[in-house]
């Protein structure tokens, strides 16, 4: 591993994504031992005039060790590390002094040998990365001559559409390499995502299954049984579709979708899956349906007559040999009747049954990404006893059971980490960031017009029936009973 001076700066310190998910994540890699304090130090930037204490006491809350026997004793020392540096998103002033106190550090640490390297995190609405990318650019670039790096992380919104997000694209592009860039998806940190390539390519039982002549139909399910809870004025700009499905939920579809990479440089597997997306029907207004909470609009910040879906189910068509006639089904949305995200991949019908079992349900495999990460096969067996009759049961492997004291790592720790380490597998590229833009973005217009509306539902159910029906239609046979 590298050495040297690492300084981690998260710019919109004071905000909500820096405190509920940057602080905590940089405390656990803290507390595993990836920070070392000889040679790191965090700083906090924001606009609000306040103290180190005042920022370190908004964050202590939030920083909850699970896994040592001395939590106080650790938060307090991670806390030290942290130092709040204020000033405007847009002025030279604050981004100077940034600098200054960085390399005050560096300096302090100069006993070190090695490179200096800065990661800027920001932890900001997308409306003002172009500004705070110049003022990185201009004032607080790495300069040490033993080499280094700088490097800048985003979390999305990237953009509203195709148009916007390639302009915010250009904008950083003109002042960093893609290298340098690290697009953040959480979802490509949950550990059972990262499974999904271990999974599909180093097992032999899904090889010669893994496609069209086998697989009838892919759901990928996210639902939450809470509604935008405070975030009503950003979500009502953005809706479900742009808020889980063009992001979260289509890098998993990329992850079961693609063919195997080359290796696994990052490269290679990002390669794959923009060939995934390029090969992405346009969607057809007859497969899509939205929906929106009753009582979304009583939120105060969500106009009385809002548009903007809270539910959605989309279906994708990737036209290539693996895939051709396969719907995957997206499906997202909020203040349902449970909170979950799982992908099931359901199989054909077993030709010529002499069992007459398909009543039952059909093979489906499914991986439950969260609550309770677990893997599980539905299949037929001889029901047990004497007589010779089927039921449906399962090969499953729960995390809990069976990786009993196996702590799984929080998304953002393990991409924080990564991005420390440089390594980008788990990051959206630019050209897949684009091509994601280009199946979604007619979609979006259309609503955007008010030319598809969404129907309403009740909070804490399944959603529109008009969804269950339109999954039905594309060949999913229900055989739970979520
Ligand atoms: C975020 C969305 O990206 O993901 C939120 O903006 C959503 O609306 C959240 O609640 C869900 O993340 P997780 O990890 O809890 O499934």
């Amino acid at each position: 591993p590298e050495t040297g001076c690492l300084s981690i700066i998260v710019l919109g310190a004071s905000g909500d994504l820096a405190k509920k998910k940057t602080f905590p994540a940089l405390f656990h890699l803290y507390c595993q031992g990836f920070l070392p304090p000889d040679e790191v130090h965090i700083f906090g930037y924001a606009r609000t005039k306040i103290s180190d204490d005042d920022l370190r006491n908004r964050i202590r809350g939030y920083l909850v060790n699970d896994r040592s026997a001395s939590p106080s004793e650790d938060v307090s020392k991670f806390l030290q590390l942290i130092q709040y540096v204020s000033g405007s998103y847009d002025g030279a002033q604050g981004f100077q002094l940034l600098d200054k106190e960085i390399t005050k550090h560096e300096i302090s640490k100069s006993s070190q040998e090695g490179s200096s390297r800065r990661l800027f995190y920001l932890a900001l609405p997308p409306s003002v990365y172009p500004s705070v990318c110049r003022m990185i650019r201009k004032y607080c670039m790495n300069k040490s001559d033993l080499g280094g790096w700088t490097r800048i992380v985003v979390e999305k919104p990237f953009g509203k559409d195709l148009d916007s997000a390639e302009q915010l694209s250009s904008q950083i592009g003109e002042l960093f390499d893609e290298p340098q860039i690290y697009r953040i998806d959480h979802y490509l940190g949950k550990e059972l995502v990262q499974n999904l390539l271990v999974l599909r390519f180093a097992n032999r039982f899904f090889l010669p299954l893994w496609n069209r002549d086998n697989i009838d139909n892919v759901q990928i399910v996210f639902r939450e049984d809470f509604g935008t809870e405070g975030r009503g004025g950003y979500f009502d700009e953005y809706g479900i579709i742009r808020d889980i499905i063009q992001n979260h939920l289509l890098q998993v579809l990329c992850l079961v979708a693609m063919e195997k990479p080359v290796s696994l440089k990052p490269e290679h597997i990002r390669d794959e899956k923009v060939k995934v997306l390029q090969s992405v029907l346009p969607i057809k207004d007859e497969e899509v349906v939205l929906g929106q909470y009753e009582g979304y609009r009583d939120d105060p910040t969500v106009p009385n007559h809002s548009n903007t879906p809270t539910f959605a189910t989309v279906i994708l068509r990737i036209h290539n040999e693996r895939w051709e006639g396969v719907p995957f089904i997206l499906k997202a949305g909020k203040a349902l009747n449970s909170r979950k995200a799982e992908i099931r991949v359901q199989f054909k019908d077993v030709p010529g049954d002499i069992f007459k079992c398909q009543k039952q349900g059909r093979n489906e495999f499914v991986i439950r990404l969260q609550p309770s990460e677990a893997m599980y096969m539905k299949l037929t067996v001889k029901q047990p006893g004497l007589e010779m009759s089927t039921v449906q049961s399962e090969l499953d492997l729960s995390y809990r059971q069976r990786y009993q004291g196996v702590t799984i790592p929080e998304a953002y720790e393990r991409l924080i980490l990564d991005t420390i380490r440089g390594d980008q597998q788990h990051f959206v590229r630019r050209d897949e960031l684009k091509a994601a833009w280009e199946i979604f973005t007619p979609l979006l217009h259309r609503i955007d017009n008010g030319e598809m509306k969404p129907i309403p539902y009740r909070t804490g159910s399944r959603g529109p029936a008009e969804a269950d029906e339109l999954s039905a239609k594309a060949g999913y046979v229900q055989t739970h009973g979520y």
